[in-house]
């Protein structure tokens, strides 16, 4: 078995557990505690999650480097992404909604060797929808092969941002790429809303304070499937210090950028 099969085979199986394990949480109440700010909340799965996620990568793959949100991975600055196997992890991907809505949320994990995309996976964990992708074989929801998205401009599409858009500071920013748009929807996962994309239903997602975390996986998916990530200027995704983000087909990616 191949080392990509190898750990296709086990996060397939963590993923199965973290999402019982995840649903299961939901009978009874949430610890949920706020970090930055009052919308950005931690609950006990959140590090439940990710600390067992961490343990199994570390256990199997006591070599490779891991980039996580709530802090049982590596520090940032020790990570060597061009020289290492990278796996990057999102415990739960859209925690408010998870706390909110009991639904809309994913678990995500990407692993990259040497600054490479190999294999992505969004678990959309109420749905039971799992999207992932290896490098070069396609994009997959459960079993399903998606077919490659097609090269949709702007106004004959869905635009999707997060809701800063709707904020006094970026409205101006996103006014003309919503005029332009069929119309704009926002989910709350940047996970969920890369695969939006990557299967068709939005033509391009904008966001502003995406984490490597919530990047890393979309990056693989959209980019397999004939999309575009790039920063606000055209620049490639530095995917350990990341900045606003334009994810689209290619010709939505080059539209927006040319209004921003
Ligand atoms: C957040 C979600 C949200 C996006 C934020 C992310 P979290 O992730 O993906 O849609 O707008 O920027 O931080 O905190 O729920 O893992
Ligand atoms: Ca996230
Ligand atoms: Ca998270």
């Amino acid at each position: 078995m191949s080392l990509i099969d190898k750990r296709d085979t086990l996060i397939k199986k963590w993923l199965k557990k973290a999402a019982a394990d995840i649903k299961e949480s939901l009978k009874s109440d949430l610890n949920v505690e706020t970090k930055t700010k009052r919308n950005d909340l931690v609950t006990n799965m959140d590090r439940q999650i990710e600390r067992d996620f961490v343990e199994q990568i570390q256990y199997h793959f006591p070599e490779d480097q891991i980039v996580s949100e709530e802090g049982y991975g590596d520090k940032i600055e020790d990570i060597h992404l061009e020289e290492n196997t990278v796996w990057f992890l999102d415990p739960i991907d859209g925690t408010l909604n998870f706390v909110l809505q009991e639904e809309n949320f994913a678990v995500m994990l990407a692993v990259y060797e040497k600054g490479i995309g190999q294999q992505a996976y969004v678990y959309d964990v109420m749905r039971d929808e799992l999207y992932w992708a290896i490098k070069g074989k396609g994009v997959y929801c459960n079993d399903q092969l998606l077919p490659k998205m097609s090269d949709t401009p702007l106004k004959d599409g869905l635009f999707a941002s997060n809701s800063m858009y709707l904020s006094d500071k970026q409205v101006n920013l996103n006014t003309e790429i919503t005029k332009q748009a069929m119309g704009v929807r926002t989910i709350g996962s940047a996970g969920i809303e890369a695969t939006e994309l990557a299967k068709g239903s939005v033509v391009a997602y904008v966001s502003y304070g995406l984490k490597p975390w919530d990047v890393a996986p979309g990056l693989i998916l959209i980019e397999e499937n004939g999309g575009v990530l790039t920063e606000f200027d055209g620049s490639p995704i530095d995917l350990l210090n990341t900045k606003p983000t334009i994810m689209g087909t290619p010709t939505a990616n080059e539209e927006i950028q040319k209004m921003i």
